[in-house]
């Protein structure tokens, strides 16, 4: 017969337990949150999965694709979702594949990958050099879509445990034409409430990744100015209307934007970066036309400057006696916002890296004033977007993105892919019944 004491003690102990496990139940989640982030990237590290992911990025490497192009590599990615088992939707924007993991209610998160090439001869001499002249992956799309095929293939092996649906973007047309915001009009993401992206850094060694809340990259548009006068003898100014003197005064009047109308302390900046017109040493042309670039980190600054570009050079042409076309090119190159990172969502994955790669390995990125059409999501989700480090000590000199020498470590692979993976699992656990 049990005595009462004896009874007592096993009701107080458990009762104990339960007052010590509520206490310590958010280090109760963190320590399962550790260990899903080291299965996930022991599991994306194994030798067979990591030489699977080599594969897939050289031969994506080999066949470099320019935006809305990407029908071979758009072609390899649905073959090996087919391989893996994950339902996709396809054609989205031209070349476009949206993949799905999970269902069955939740929350529905997005990972993004982006899939063309750049036009740029490659000069780096290896095996799996780009075959197609004049073509290359010096931006690193091609592990930004290997990285995602991994997280695919991590994903599916975890599918039912997930607490709502993943969403895999397979994206077209990244340089400059805007794929996401064609991604975006084609209503396939409409039920996604967060959204989250990778780009390799050259800068920056393999197991680490950075990135910041807020403004992280400019928003950037470009222009193209047409100034008309009237062409004539050089030897007899007066009866020529001279466009040459009048888009050199626009160009460095367009310069003192930047310097004298935006705030010293918010970055923009206006480039003109080509010039043409006349061919003769004795002919004022008819015609000179010019170009460039401008960028800010907000997108209100990227319209303010867009506004007074036009304005200035207008007020050239009146004042030399020109007429001026100011094209801005937003139908077939829309201008790409800043790409600012939700605070919640970043700290999100920046939690997650530390756990995934270690706190130290986690760093906070500058501001550059380059620009990504993971603007848009962002502009739309709750979404951030992070640096992930592809260089080793072996690499002496630092390439650059879109530099015909620009080399990755591979081992950069399994990691996107254990971070991507892990991002999205993290961000179903905590937002259970989050909808958009
Ligand atoms: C570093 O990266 C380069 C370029 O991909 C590669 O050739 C080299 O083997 C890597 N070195 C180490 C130590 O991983």
């Amino acid at each position: 017969m049990a005595s009462l004491s004896s009874l007592m003690f096993p009701l107080l102990a458990s009762l104990l337990a339960l007052l010590i496990l509520s206490n310590l139940s958010p280090r109760a989640v963190a320590s399962s949150s550790a260990h899903l982030g080291k299965d996930l990237l022991a599991a994306s590290r194994a030798p067979e999965f990591a030489a699977w992911l080599r594969g897939v990025r050289r031969r994506i490497h080999e066949h470099p694709e320019l935006a809305f192009q990407e029908r071979r590599t758009s072609e390899l990615v649905r073959a090996e979702l087919d391989a893996i088992g994950v339902p996709y939707v396809w054609p989205v924007a031209q070349t476009g594949v949206v993949a799905t993991i999970g269902g069955g209610g939740g929350p529905v998160v997005a990972l993004r990958a982006d899939m063309d090439a750049i036009p740029l001869q490659e000069l780096v001499d290896w095996e799996h050099k780009s075959q197609e002249s004049g073509k290359m992956h010096a931006c690193g799309h091609d592990a930004h879509t290997t990285m995602l095929l991994g997280a695919a293939k991590l994903l599916h092996a975890k599918k039912d445990h997930l607490k709502g649906t993943v969403k895999l973007v397979f994206q077209p047309a990244e340089e400059g034409y805007a794929g996401a915001y064609h991604v975006l009009g084609e209503g396939v993401l409409d039920d996604v409430s967060a959204i989250f992206g990778l780009h390799v850094d050259p800068n920056l060694h393999v197991g680490k990744v950075a990135s910041r809340p807020g403004p992280l990259l400019a928003g950037g548009s470009r222009f193209l100015a047409t100034v008309t006068g009237k062409g004539g003898h050089a030897a007899s100014p007066h009866h020529a209307v001279d466009p040459i003197i009048t888009a050199s005064s626009a160009v460095i009047s367009i310069q003192q934007l930047v310097s004298r109308e935006i705030d010293p302390l918010q970055a923009a900046v206006v480039s003109v970066t080509f010039m043409k017109g006349g061919d003769a040493y004795n002919v004022i042309p008819e015609s000179v036309s010019f170009g460039g670039t401008f960028r800010s980190l907000t997108t209100e600054g990227l319209s303010y400057l867009m506004k007074r570009i036009r304005e200035i050079i207008k007020a050239h042409a009146t004042a030399h006696r020109c007429t001026a076309t100011i094209d801005f090119m937003e139908e077939r190159l829309p201008p790409y916002p800043a790409t600012i990172n939700d605070e919640g969502m970043y700290h999100h994955a920046k939690e997650v890296a530390e756990t995934l790669l270690g706190q130290d390995n986690v760093r906070m990125a500058a501001q550059i004033m380059g620009s990504e059409d993971f603007a848009f999501y962002a502009e739309r989700f709750a979404g951030s977007f992070f640096f992930i480090g592809a260089r080793n000590h072996t690499m002496k000199e630092r390439h650059p993105l879109h530099s015909p020498y620009f080399v990755i470590d591979e081992d950069v692979l399994p990691v996107g892919a254990a971070f991507h993976t892990a991002v999205a699992m993290e961000y179903l656990k905590k937002h259970p019944t989050a909808s958009n």
